[in-house]
């Protein structure tokens, strides 16, 4: 009898400890960071107001954050027709960046954005698509660990998840041909919604990383916002009740479960943020709702963003805006 305790303790010690330190090495290396949006991703980077400069990788780092997402639109600087060839100055910008932002510490993830003909016509982009990974992975192969690759922001209309999960295996395949151990950030289908992450199936790789995107209640963060349409009316307050705060980590919950069904697979909020159009009491209090609920579910999280329409800094006074900085980032 005694035996067979002891027997069933070292038992469950055994299988225990090794799920503890596969959890343990599953924990993201970054937690908090924020995207350089409306710049590489616009058709012509400074068309839609934002050029990167150097100067903002070592503001955000001394800010208090360890990593960048740079959204980028390399549909629109490759070829039409095979090859696909990148144009080398759009290389050399995109180097520029990647490097000034590993020079200062960060972490850098880079994907393929605003990719919008693939969303329409996926099965006559998808070669291309594969042909634009090839040339990114090899251009990219001995860049240091903390250079991560995301495959496509915000998959959605006809690349639906049956599609998605085909085309996602092909382009890890293609990158893991050149970049055996790199992170690979890949998301939902349904603009990365997590109502989708049900439907994502991944092939077996140690280093994925999933991606999801949160902007509810949407007819809050998007007020005013000139893209949507019908854009949600000005004057939504998001006031912090218990209802409003259970809507918000209930779907983060169902993430967490989903990882947790999913081999503890790490997760990554790549984008949350509330417009300008919102009033500034409301926004820090969903800011920092949304991001102290990832933190305490160990979700890493990357802000939508830097210094546009969602911006945390003012680029023309070249000030932070500080109650979101420190919504995001709370004084010690
Ligand atoms: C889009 C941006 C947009 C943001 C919020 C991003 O994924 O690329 O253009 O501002 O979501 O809607």
């Amino acid at each position: 009898m005694n035996r067979l305790f002891y027997l069933s303790i070292v038992l469950c010690v055994l299988l225990i400890f090794p799920l503890g330190v596969i959890a343990m090495d599953k924990k993201l290396p970054i937690s908090r960071g924020v995207n350089l949006g409306n710049a590489l991703e616009a058709p012509i980077e400074g068309q839609w107001g934002v050029i990167i400069k150097d100067e903002y990788f070592k503001l955000i780092k001394d800010a208090g954050f360890d990593h960048v997402r740079i959204p980028v639109r390399w549909s629109a600087h490759a070829d039409t027709k095979p090859p696909y060839t990148i144009e080398k100055s759009f290389f050399e910008r995109v180097d520029h960046v990647v490097n000034e932002a590993l020079k200062n510490g960060l972490y850098v993830i880079i994907n393929i954005h605003h990719y919008e003909e693939m969303m329409e016509k996926p099965e006559r982009h998808k070669d291309r698509f594969l042909k634009i990974w090839e040339q990114i992975s090899v251009h990219y192969k001995d860049y240091p660990e903390r250079l991560w690759l995301e495959l496509l922001n915000e998959p959605c209309h006809y690349l639906d998840s049956k599609l998605w999960n085909q085309y996602l295996k092909e382009a890890i395949a293609i990158i893991r041909k050149t970049n055996p151990a790199r992170k690979i950030v890949v998301g939902p289908t349904d603009w990365n919604s997590v109502y989708k992450l049900k439907e994502l199936e991944l092939p077996k790789d140690p280093n994925l990383v999933v991606t999801f995107h949160y902007y509810n209640p949407f007819r809050f963060t998007h007020q005013g916002a000139e893209w949507v349409s019908p854009s949600p009316p000005v004057g939504t307050k998001w006031l912090g009740t218990e209802l409003e705060k259970l809507l918000i980590s209930g779907e983060l919950d169902m993430a967490v479960e989903w990882s947790k069904k999913n081999n503890n697979i790490p997760l990554f909020l790549g984008e949350f943020g509330a417009y300008n159009k919102a009033d500034m009491d409301s926004r820090v209090r969903w800011t920092s709702y949304v991001a102290r609920s990832a933190e305490k579910r160990g979700i890493a999280w990357c802000y939508w963003e830097f210094c546009a329409g969602f911006g945390i800094y003012d680029p023309v006074s070249e000030e932070w805006r500080t109650p979101l900085l420190k919504a995001l980032i709370p004084e010690k």
